[in-house]
């Protein structure tokens, strides 16, 4: 009867978290989804409230999670194989949809050769406990995704075998990089490439050009990790993320099918070493069962849509409703962090307006995330807005009708 003393130390600490403002609303459920129609994009139904919603907090930036062709190659690999892969992937849950969309994203990435994971949370843990070393040094953006963090202190990284260089400052780093202790042999730079509560990105060729200058000190040199969820798919020329859009080439690239792809997972694209000593090496992909096949299917289905001429059109179309987007908060007088990405915050800079401002979009039927202390900095408080290629030209003009209404009743700044 244990739980009993549990539960009530853990409530306790409950009611300190909310009484401090820092928990989590409770999840809203969706329980349906309402495909476009007449000029509208797809809409969504909510436990318990009545009428339909757009969301503007997706992270499907291509929409592709309905598509057709990755419904029905799901389909095809479910009736083929069943819903799941009963084993790990070194018991035999290895399937040939795993491999195939292993090389599939390796090819994408223009990378040797790639391993996948449940998502990119564990790619990040699985990669550092792959590459590290007692004399290792880790490197990382103040502001890197809470997954790479973790992935540190799984790994038992030291305090002194972390430096963290100030957000997207090139020149901290190099502070950073000068300041590594006589016995590290290696050293390993990693950062978002895209920032996913500001849609910045990271300067990625100026962070190669300082890492190619320090290189020789060490005996393993430095290796560079993007962590790109919220750039591949979605950034770039041809969407393969930040690296394309900065023209430079890290040497590990990190991401998700869970997002622009529209399915599920995370993969880790590098040299075949590497991704052979993840396989050896790496718990979070050993020791729990990999993706269903439906997934595999579906994934490698998105990618060779994103590949094709149909992926160049909707990141046309997800270009053109961001700057549409971006342009007319801008008109309604509202401050963003510029940038051409699908992720729009816009900085409220005080907690009970972007609760308000949040309220108030919702009862209009809008979905969008407030981001408050200490998701991020106090005085940077944020409404997340993410644009995807499904939302239409109207749908885009009716939140910022709503937008302009909300302000000019209850302000912003
Ligand atoms: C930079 C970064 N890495 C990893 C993740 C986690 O992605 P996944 O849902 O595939 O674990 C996210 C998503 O929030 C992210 O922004």
């Amino acid at each position: 009867m244990s739980l009993q003393q549990i539960d009530a130390t853990l409530q306790r600490e409950l009611q300190q978290l909310a009484e401090q403002g820092r928990a989590k609303p409770r999840e809203r459920v969706i329980t349906d989804y309402v495909p476009a129609k007449n000029g509208s994009g797809p809409r969504y139904r909510l436990e318990g409230q009545q009428g339909l919603f757009i969301r503007m907090n997706s992270n499907s930036y291509l929409s592709l999670g309905n598509h057709p062709a990755l419904i029905a190659a799901a389909d095809e690999a479910t009736r083929r194989f069943g819903t799941g892969p009963g084993a790990v992937r070194f018991i035999d849950g290895t399937y040939c949809h795993h491999t195939a969309l292993e090389k599939r994203i390796a090819l994408f990435m223009d990378k040797p050769a790639a391993k996948i994971f449940n998502s990119a949370y564990t790619a990040n843990c699985g990669l550092a406990l792959a590459i590290n070393s007692a004399t290792t040094l880790w490197a990382g953006d103040r502001l890197n995704h809470n997954s790479i963090i973790r992935a540190m202190r799984i790994c038992g990284v030291p305090g002194e075998n972390k430096a963290i260089f100030n957000h997207n400052d090139v020149q901290d780093l190099d502070r950073c990089l000068d300041s590594a202790a006589p016995g590290i042999t290696r050293v390993i730079v990693v950062f978002d490439g895209i920032f996913s509560m500001r849609g910045d990105f990271a300067p990625t060729d100026r962070i190669l050009q300082v890492i190619e200058k320090h290189k020789d000190r060490f005996a393993d040199g430095i290796i560079s990790v993007i962590d790109d969820s919220h750039g591949i798919g979605a950034y770039g020329k041809t969407g393969r993320g930040t690296a394309e859009f900065c023209g430079a080439a890290p040497d590990i690239i990190v991401g998700t099918f869970g997002k622009a792809f529209g399915v599920n997972g995370g993969f880790v694209c590098t040299s075949a070493t590497i991704v052979e000593t993840i396989r050896q090496k790496a718990d979070t992909y050993i020791y729990t069962n990999p993706l269903s096949m439906a997934d595999c299917a579906a994934a490698t289905r998105a990618i060779d849509i994103c590949d094709s001429k149909e992926g160049l059109d909707l990141l046309k179309t997800l270009n053109r409703r961001t700057r549409q987007f971006r342009e007319g908060l801008e008109q309604i007088g509202l401050e963003t962090i510029p940038g051409p990405h699908p992720i729009v915050p816009l900085l409220v800079r005080d907690t009970m307006r972007t609760r308000m401002l949040v309220n108030g979009l919702f009862d209009h039927g809008i979905l969008a995330v407030g981001l408050t202390f200490p998701v991020v900095p106090k005085g940077d408080e944020t409404i997340r807005f993410q644009i995807n290629c499904a939302h239409t030209k109207a749908d885009i003009d009716y939140v910022l009708e709503i937008m302009a209404k909300l302000v000019k009743k209850q302000g912003c700044k």
